[in-house]
């Protein structure tokens, strides 16, 4: 009997060890190219979205956009995002005009409202909504239109179209992925999640140094240690305790780096 209680004691304290840091401590895992798989959703569910875990059902949250042909001004891009009740606030974050055409590629930031979806398991969101284009697809609007800041996952759990009907002039709601600070974030001093778009040649710590932040909050707010590989089109989290500034990206070198001529080009 006292044999009994005793592993039965045990047992129930190993399945607390086992789930409360989780529960209590959990910063949210990086979504590490699952949303290249449209047909399968993870088994974590990590492409549906952040998973709501945080004392907060609602915040504000920030992403970042490249501009393109299409999305060349930071209205077209506060449209594309919902974030248009914000657009004074994005161009003073910017620095730039609501209408002034920027040059390709300029990284700007957006706010966002983010808050848990109703469904259960619960996810951090921000709702935009999209009309659809010929040739569009879930995946193409993911990660082409939306440059990975939603997924062909999340927009099929979305949206009751199957993913071979969708025609032009259907109204699509656009799940962006958005997060609320975790206890441990915000202890640490985070009062806001920006989502930061990955692009070729980015690492953990370029990324923690255009926002001013330490590497350490990077990884740990993304589950990722120092060798972790990350992705393009691929959302990273940064936790930032003020409202972000204009983003100055490195100029590129002058020259190019010198590397042994083997290495150029290698695949
Ligand atoms: C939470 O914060 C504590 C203390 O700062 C740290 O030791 C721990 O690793 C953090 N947990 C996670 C999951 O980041
Ligand atoms: C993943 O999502 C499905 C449906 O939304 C749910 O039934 C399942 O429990 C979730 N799995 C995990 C591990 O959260
Ligand atoms: C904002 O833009 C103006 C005009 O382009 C420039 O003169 C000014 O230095 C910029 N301010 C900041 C804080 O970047
Ligand atoms: C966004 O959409 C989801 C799912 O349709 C819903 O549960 C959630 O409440 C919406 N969020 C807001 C802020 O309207
Ligand atoms: C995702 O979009 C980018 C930019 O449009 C494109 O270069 C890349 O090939 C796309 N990824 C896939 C897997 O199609
Ligand atoms: C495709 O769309 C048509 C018209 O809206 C509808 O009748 C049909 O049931 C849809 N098929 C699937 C597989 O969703
Ligand atoms: C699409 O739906 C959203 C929300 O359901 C709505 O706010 C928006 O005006 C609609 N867009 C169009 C073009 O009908």
């Amino acid at each position: 009997m006292e044999f009994v209680s005793l592993s039965f004691f045990s047992f129930f304290s190993f399945l607390l060890l086992l789930h409360q840091p989780r529960l209590l401590l959990s910063q949210q895992v990086y979504v590490d190219n699952k949303q290249l798989d449209c047909e399968n959703p993870s088994n974590n569910n990590i492409t549906e979205g952040f998973s709501c875990t945080g004392p907060r059902t609602s915040c504000r949250a920030y992403v970042t956009f490249r501009s393109t042909a299409v999305y060349s001004s930071l209205l077209s891009v506060a449209y594309l995002l919902n974030s248009q009740p914000y657009i004074s606030e994005m161009t003073s974050i910017n620095n730039l005009t609501d209408v002034e055409p920027l040059a390709p590629d300029t990284l700007v930031i957006a706010p966002v409202d983010c808050a848990c979806t109703s469904s259960s398991p619960s996810y951090y969101q921000h709702n935009a909504s999209y009309v659809i284009q010929e040739s569009d697809t879930y995946f193409i609007l993911a990660n082409d239109t939306y440059q990975g800041l939603s997924t062909c996952q999340a927009l099929m759990a979305e949206n009751p179209y199957d993913a071979l009907n969708l025609s032009v002039g259907m109204n699509l709601t656009v799940p962006v992925r958005c997060a609320c600070p975790t206890t441990n974030q915000s202890s640490a001093g985070a009062k806001y999640l920006l989502s930061y778009l990955v692009t070729w040649g980015d690492t953990i710590f370029a990324i923690a140094k255009m926002f001013g932040v330490s590497g350490k909050s990077v990884l740990d707010a993304n589950e990722l240690t120092e060798k972790s590989v990350i992705y393009p089109f691929t959302p990273i989290l940064v936790p930032l305790s003020t409202e972000p500034t204009k983003i100055v990206t490195a100029a590129p070198p002058a020259s190019p780096p010198e590397v042994p001529s083997v290495l150029v080009g290698g695949n």
